[in-house]
């Protein structure tokens, strides 16, 4: 289907409503005059997903009729719709290789759940929902993603409905968790009680909101009896009707992002998101927004026109207008992205082909008046809100590390229950980092103690207890339940960081911050090519070891050396860490470091002594 020649951007255009692109009956909601001006011509040949989407009938597909159906998987085109739904088709590969040593062929078919959290604020009660489902449908485990997110793995086709619908129950909601449309909006998660930071964490939840698909199909295949009725609470916004009024019929060319941040913390890492929002704050209020647009990180190696750029700074908003702005630059994107290639289908490509001020004229255009000069408000810190500290209305709040954000309860530590025992006992409030890690909030002076005797109960550390290099550090999935996946990530990191954490200690380093982020393959999921270290799975058990970012995220990294076994990673930072103790400058991350000597100076600094001469 999707591969069909006769699917063209015309007729793409057509099912936007776009008239210059030989679409007939525009609907004025739809798309204004100057969105019009449909920019291609009519014989460029779409991808296949840009095929299924528009055949979809707004995220229809047959995905109802598969669900009915005994068989144990989708078929392809419903795997690319299921996406916009929160849910990714996987395979188990440990159990791949398990079966083919068995002398069995085939898969063994599950789903991951994404749900979507604006800001990473959700309930007790939906944390709890969350934990029993993974262990009555899922895998066993939690997972906290680095956007803020909950994934559960393992789910089985037939449980699928199950899963969603209960998630919904709980005012949580998978829609648009994955798939060619706005994702999670994230938000600095701290709870303080400032107009600042409750403004911005209101701003997510009014951007998700804005930026929800109106499609009814979510509601009809997870929500529904077979009368159409619906059996659980629905987000109003779905079942307005099948007119996608920002969207469109085929939705956006591909994944799009959005993250607001503070100047002095860029905990949710804004340049990296396809559009940025910058908070300017001028007397403890926030007077607008510094736009920043074409952030991304994925990379394809075979595909050479393909790279990871952080944003680039567009101008201001008033942060009443910021909405529109949204919009328009989401449009913008609708309207020009790439459909023909997805790998060159994110905003970046975009804003770098046109350049940034013919971008800006564009979204000047769409949104019917001009952006402001860029305010001089930069980022200049980031916190991860790990530990004990005060919201400011007299309780407190807790950042509790969760390495690689997996809970999941083993002999040594219960994650899991812990946490419902923490959920029972306090009802606290919660939160989800960018880090993958998770904020108990209001809590009172009296229940400090009885949290930390929770938590050692379990036998999970302490943030206090966690080595700093730990707690700066994140990987993705990757290797069992990742099909993307070349090298293991969230397994092999945290025996990389116990050895990181002798060699540091040597040194004397134990105490310095710097993000170490590790993928298991060039997607960049963990976001690695911003951080001081950045280790990206490339062959099996090798990876890219990037240095030069910067824990503040706003310099990208630059390739030190390729194909590092794992085994060899430590060994070669080693020498580094050497330099970096004698010879930082004031203020140095071991990334400014890096950055500041450059990759040549640093591969002499890295290599072997040159063999004594006679
Ligand atoms: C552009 C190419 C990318 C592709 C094809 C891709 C694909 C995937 C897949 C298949 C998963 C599921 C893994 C699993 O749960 O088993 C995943 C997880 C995830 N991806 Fe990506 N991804 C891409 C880039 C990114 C980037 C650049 C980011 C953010 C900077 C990101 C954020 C995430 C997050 C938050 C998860 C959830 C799990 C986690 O926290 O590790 N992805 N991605
Ligand atoms: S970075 Fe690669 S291996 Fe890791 S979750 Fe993303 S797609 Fe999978």
């Amino acid at each position: 289907m999707g591969g069909d020649p006769a699917y063209t951007r015309e007729n793409a255009g057509r099912a936007l409503g776009c008239e210059a692109a030989g679409g007939k009956g525009r609907s004025s909601r739809c798309v204004s005059a100057v969105e019009t001006e449909c920019r291609v011509s009519a014989e460029e040949k779409l991808s296949a997903v840009e095929g299924i989407k528009a055949a979809s009938n707004f995220l229809r597909g047959t995905v109802a009729a598969e669900l009915a159906e005994d068989s144990d998987q989708f078929s392809a085109e419903s795997i690319q719709v299921l996406k916009h739904h929160g849910t990714y088709q996987q395979d188990n590969r440990d159990d791949r290789a398990a079966a083919r040593a068995d002398g069995k062929a085939g898969k063994q078919f599950s789903m991951m759940v994404r749900s979507r959290i604006p800001g990473g604020q959700l309930t007790a009660s939906q944390l709890l929902a969350e934990l029993d489902l993974c262990e009555r449908f899922g895998g066993g485990t939690l997972r906290i993603t680095s956007r803020q997110g909950l994934q559960i793995h393992g789910v089985v086709k037939a449980r699928l409905r199950d899963v969603i619908a209960q998630i919904n129950a709980t005012g949580l909601s998978t829609l648009a968790a994955c798939g060619d449309v706005n994702r999670n909006v994230m938000c600095c998660p701290a709870p303080y009680q400032t107009p600042v930071h409750l403004e911005l964490q209101q701003l997510a939840q009014t951007l998700a909101h804005h930026f929800a698909p109106r499609t009814r199909a979510y509601r009809e295949i997870w929500l529904c009896d077979a009368a159409g009725t619906p059996q659980r609470r629905v987000d109003e916004n779905q079942g307005a009707g099948d007119d996608e009024p920002i969207y469109g019929r085929t939705y956006l060319p591909r994944k799009f992002k959005m993250g607001i941040a503070l100047p002095h913390d860029n905990c949710i890492d804004v340049y990296t998101h396809d559009l940025g929002l910058l908070a300017v704050i001028e007397q403890d209020r926030v007077i607008g927004f510094n736009v920043l647009v074409g952030g991304g990180l994925g990379v394809t190696p075979s595909n050479k026109k393909t790279y990871p750029a952080l944003a680039k700074r567009l101008g201001f908003v008033a942060a009443r207008d910021v909405v529109a702005v949204a919009e328009a630059v989401v449009k913008v994107q609708r309207d020009h992205g790439n459909r023909e290639d997805r790998k060159l289908a994110r905003l970046k490509y975009l804003v770098d082909h046109w350049g940034i001020e013919a971008f800006r004229a564009r979204v000047d255009a769409y949104c019917g008046h001009r952006l402001q000069p860029l305010h001089p408000a930069e980022v200049h810190a980031m916190c991860d809100h790990i530990g004990w500290e005060a919201q400011g209305d007299g309780r407190w709040y807790y950042g509790l590390n969760v390495e690689n954000g997996r809970l999941a309860d083993t002999p040594q530590r219960q994650w899991k229950s812990a946490l419902r025992a923490i959920c029972g006992t306090l009802a606290p409030g919660l939160r989800l980092t960018a880090h993958q890690s998770i904020l108990l909030t209001n809590l009172q002076e009296r229940d400090r103690p009885v949290l930390e005797e929770i938590l050692r109960r379990h036998g999970v550390p302490l943030s206090e207890e966690t080595s700093t290099v730990r707690r700066w550090s994140m990987a993705c999935v990757a290797w069992p339940t990742c099909g993307l996946a070349i090298t293991e990530s969230e397994r092999a990191l945290p025996g990389l960081i116990d050895q990181l954490e002798a060699e540091l200690d040597r040194w004397g380093l134990a105490r310095d911050v710097f993000t170490v982020r590790m993928t298991g393959c060039p997607n960049g999921c963990a976001r690695p090519y911003n951080a001081d270290i950045g280790l990206v799975g490339k062959a099996r058990g090798r990876y890219s070891v990037y240095l030069g970012g910067s824990p503040q995220g706003t310099r990208l990294n630059f390739l030190f050396q390729d194909l590092v076994p794992l085994e060899q990673i430590v060994p070669l930072l080693s020498p580094l860490f050497a330099a970096f103790r004698d010879q930082r400058q004031e203020g140095e991350s071991f990334g400014d470091f890096c950055h500041r000597c450059g990759r040549d100076a640093l591969c002499a600094l890295a290599a072997p002594p040159p063999p004594p001469t006679a």
